[in-house]
């Protein structure tokens, strides 16, 4: 079995080896600084291996040797935001989890495929990037996947059909800045420009780039865990058996739709070695213009590192 190790034991890290361990598809470690509870959730998640009948193992620690070896390495270390606080207003306290988590995980697993989740993503994955000096990639950041989900879950709604049906692209930063592309979002491979009025076009697109803070206000206490857990479990599959799929992932963009030396998130193809390959899409005039207005909004961010 490969080994996945997920690095925070909170919400979405847990989330995650959840849903990969249904997948049943690697061994997961969870790893947290908090005393017990990756040992309580692991074991809990154990004990339903019989009634889901999965053969993968769940294992908690506190301990980085445990995480030793590992095929990919998931960071969703760090806190989440509350009502009223933006993505970006975590970067201080996240920045710091970050840089002695990315240390320790790597001298633990040199070999491993790294996908950042910590907010805000853009400036984490950047940050981890630079920290450990890894291949571009190696390493990547989990955000596209999940909105492109809301994107997804919003053109449902909006027209009352299956997500089988719908393929749903959103890109760009993974905060306020996000864009979504409504020329390529498709149910049953009819661009939804076709299918819906513009300003219900601009609705899907709303409740795209506001939903994860939606999720947040009615929680009051966090923010998304189940649409990220299962985002991230697509992509460890992915890699993990070299589908080759293209996804929106957050990678560093070395003059791919004109951008360079950032990470935002672009169409990717994920395979055995991480982030095979950016996917250009032909984008119009309007589309370049605000993906160009996306990665100068994660610069802004970058700047306040
Ligand atoms: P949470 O508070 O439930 O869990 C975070 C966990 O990290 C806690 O268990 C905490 O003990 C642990 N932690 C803190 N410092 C650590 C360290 N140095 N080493 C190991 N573990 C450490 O938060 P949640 O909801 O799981 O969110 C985690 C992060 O993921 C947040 O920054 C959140 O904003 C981000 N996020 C990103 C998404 C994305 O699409 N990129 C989606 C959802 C959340
Ligand atoms: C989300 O999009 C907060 O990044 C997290 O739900």
């Amino acid at each position: 079995m490969p080994k996945v190790t997920i690095v925070g034991a909170g919400n979405v890290g847990a989330t995650a080896a959840h849903a990969l361990a249904l997948k049943d598809i690697a061994d997961v470690v969870l790893i947290d600084v908090v005393e017990g509870l990756p040992q309580g959730k692991a074991l809990d998640m154990m004990q339903m291996r019989s009634v889901e009948m999965f053969t993968s193992k769940i294992t908690g620690t506190n301990d980085y040797a445990d995480t030793a070896n590992s095929d990919v390495v998931v960071i969703t270390a760090g806190i989440a935001r509350k009502p009223g606080m933006t993505r970006e207003d975590l970067l201080d306290v996240n920045a710091g989890i970050m840089k002695s988590v990315i240390t320790q995980a790597l001298e633990a697993s040199p070999n491993a495929i790294f996908i950042c989740v910590t907010n805000p993503l853009d400036v984490m994955v950047y940050l981890a990037y630079k920290m450990s000096g890894l291949p571009k990639n190696r390493i990547m950041g989990m955000g596209g996947v999940l909105d492109s989900s809301r994107l997804s879950a919003a053109v449902c709604e909006k027209l009352s059909c299956d997500p089988t049906d719908v393929e749903a692209w959103a890109v760009g930063a993974h905060g306020e800045g996000m864009v979504c592309w409504p020329r390529f979002t498709t149910v049953k491979d009819t661009p939804i420009t076709d299918l819906l009025e513009p300003e219900e076009v601009d609705e899907v697109v709303a409740a795209c780039i506001g939903g994860g803070a939606k999720v947040v206000s009615l929680l009051k206490t966090g923010s998304a865990y189940y649409a990220p857990g299962a985002s991230i479990a697509k992509m460890v599959e992915a890699i993990l058996t070299d589908s080759g799929e293209v996804m929106s992932v957050c990678a560093l963009l070395t003059g791919e739709y004109g951008e360079d030396g950032l990470f935002m998130n672009v169409p990717v193809r994920l395979g055995a070695k991480g982030m095979e390959e950016i996917v250009e899409f032909d984008l119009n005039d309007e589309e370049k213009a605000a993906l160009h207005a996306s990665a100068e909004s994660v610069r802004a961010g970058l700047a306040g590192l």
